[in-house]
């Protein structure tokens, strides 16, 4: 195969970035698990560093990991009810541990503990409920003896780059089409030229056309993510966020629940994302046996039922918000904003009870405005800039969480200015 130069390879990827990420960009909402040998630890998947257990010592989880068959299909079925759209798992974190039956690595989970190949299991779960396949995969090894010579010796170097490689060939090769490789923690190398990461990613792409790979081993590729907080970029971007700022691998669920989002916590991030245009990775640490942590279901299912009816806000491609002070579209104190084409969404985070709600800054009115949820057209004028919601009702219409969604549609383009009755605000300038 020919491989290109940087330039060349960063331009052949950008040219085909749209059509290969349409998906992704509606999708808005995936979920993350990270199951491994840490699972049965429960003290986070780093355990294995963060208490220098002896690598000997360590290797013995490899024999009592025992997942219940059809634990993949378990979180496949709850992703899909929270209206998660593509699921991404640790195929081998950090440990060195493969959760498939590889060649190139005897430690894995056939040789060793329950004896499947627990990423084709993870697969078949995701087509059988309709969902994008994402595999993650490290960069970073604690179990292979060159996975820290690497940093100073050539050879180790070499023969590392090349497990890597083999393995992450193994699973574009033998599970059909994989939509995301997400790699994570690019240590000790510290560039792409030590990773080999343009060689290996263009080998990998030959594989699978159409994948898309996230910026972690040390080429921008194709989407960044930003961990533990939900911040927009002007490019692709997709937020990763364990379910209680505490571990990505699983912890015992009734000390970790005080910890956890909410149903509204998640709707939050979800409106972060419609209105910057990124996406939500919000992961579930497995128990041991590899069912869904008890924390994480009631809300993904709440969240599910509120996607029902008020998805429209969420999927689909949207308008990308800018920052202050140049937002395009805005909500108020009560309410947050997303958009798509000439609608702008207002998310009522805290019902307006008086009756009535008044939005500023939007300097042409929208033709209709409506609750998402029914379709009940809301009475409003437009008026100094301002749009003036009237004869609301005294609850919040939503039942499930209490953040209802009001849609405004404009026959054009919405046209705002924050805090436009403000001319200190705006060096000066009065809008009229
Ligand atoms: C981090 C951690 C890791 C986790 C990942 C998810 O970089 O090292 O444990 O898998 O973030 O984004």
């Amino acid at each position: 195969m020919s491989l290109l130069c940087k330039n060349d390879y960063v331009e052949s990827v950008a040219a085909t970035r749209d059509k290969r990420m349409s998906w992704w960009r509606g999708a808005r909402f995936g979920m993350f698990i990270h199951f491994g040998l840490y699972s049965q630890i429960g003290r986070h998947e780093w355990a294995q560093v963060q208490e220098n257990v002896p690598l000997d010592e360590y290797e013995k989880y490899a024999d009592t990991f025992n997942p219940k068959p059809g634990a993949p299909r378990e979180w496949a079925a709850l992703a899909k009810k929270a209206g998660m759209k593509y699921m991404v798992m640790t195929t081998r974190h950090h440990e060195g541990f493969c959760l498939w039956d590889s060649k190139a690595n005897p430690y894995n989970s056939v040789n060793h503990g329950p004896g499947r190949d627990i990423v084709r299991e993870f697969v078949d779960a995701c087509r059988e409920f309709g969902l994008g396949i994402g595999f993650y995969s490290s960069l970073m090894d604690w179990h292979h003896p060159d996975a820290w010579k690497c940093a100073f010796d050539k050879n180790a170097r070499d023969r590392f780059n090349k497990y890597i490689e083999a393995l992450n060939t193994e699973l574009l090769t033998n599970y059909g089409k994989i939509d995301i490789l997400w790699y994570d923690v690019a240590s000790p190398l510290t560039s792409w030229e030590g990773w080999n990461s343009l060689e290996m990613n263009q080998r990998m792409r030959a594989l699978q056309p159409d994948i898309l790979i996230n910026n972690r081993s040390y080429l921008d590729e194709d989407f960044s993510t930003p961990e533990e907080h939900v911040t927009a970029s002007d490019k692709d971007w997709e937020a990763c966020m364990t379910f209680n700022g505490l571990s990505w691998g699983y912890m015992d669920s009734a000390q970790t629940v005080n910890y956890s989002y909410s149903p509204q916590q998640i709707i939050k991030m979800l409106n972060k994302c419609a209105n910057g245009g990124g996406n939500l990775l919000l992961n579930i640490g497995p128990k041991p046996d590899g069912s869904v942590p008890d924390d994480a279901v009631a809300p993904l299912t709440t969240v599910g039922k509120w996607l029902l009816e008020n998805g429209d806000a969420v999927y689909g491609k949207v308008i990308r918000n800018r920052n202050w002070p140049d937002f395009k579209f805005g909500g108020n104190g009560v309410c947050g904003a997303s958009r798509k084409d000439n609608t702008v969404y207002l998310w009522n985070w805290v019902w307006p009870s008086e009756g009535s709600m008044a939005i500023g800054g939007y300097l042409n009115s929208p033709e209709s405005v409506k609750f998402l949820k029914d379709g009940r057209p809301i009475d409003f004028e437009h008026k100094n800039n301002r749009i003036l919601l009237k004869n609301l009702p005294e609850k919040s219409p939503d039942s499930t969480t209490g953040i209802t969604v009001i849609v405004m549609e404009f026959s054009e383009e919405p046209v705002y200015v924050f805090a436009s009755g403000y001319p200190q605000l705006h060096g000066g300038k009065e809008y009229k």
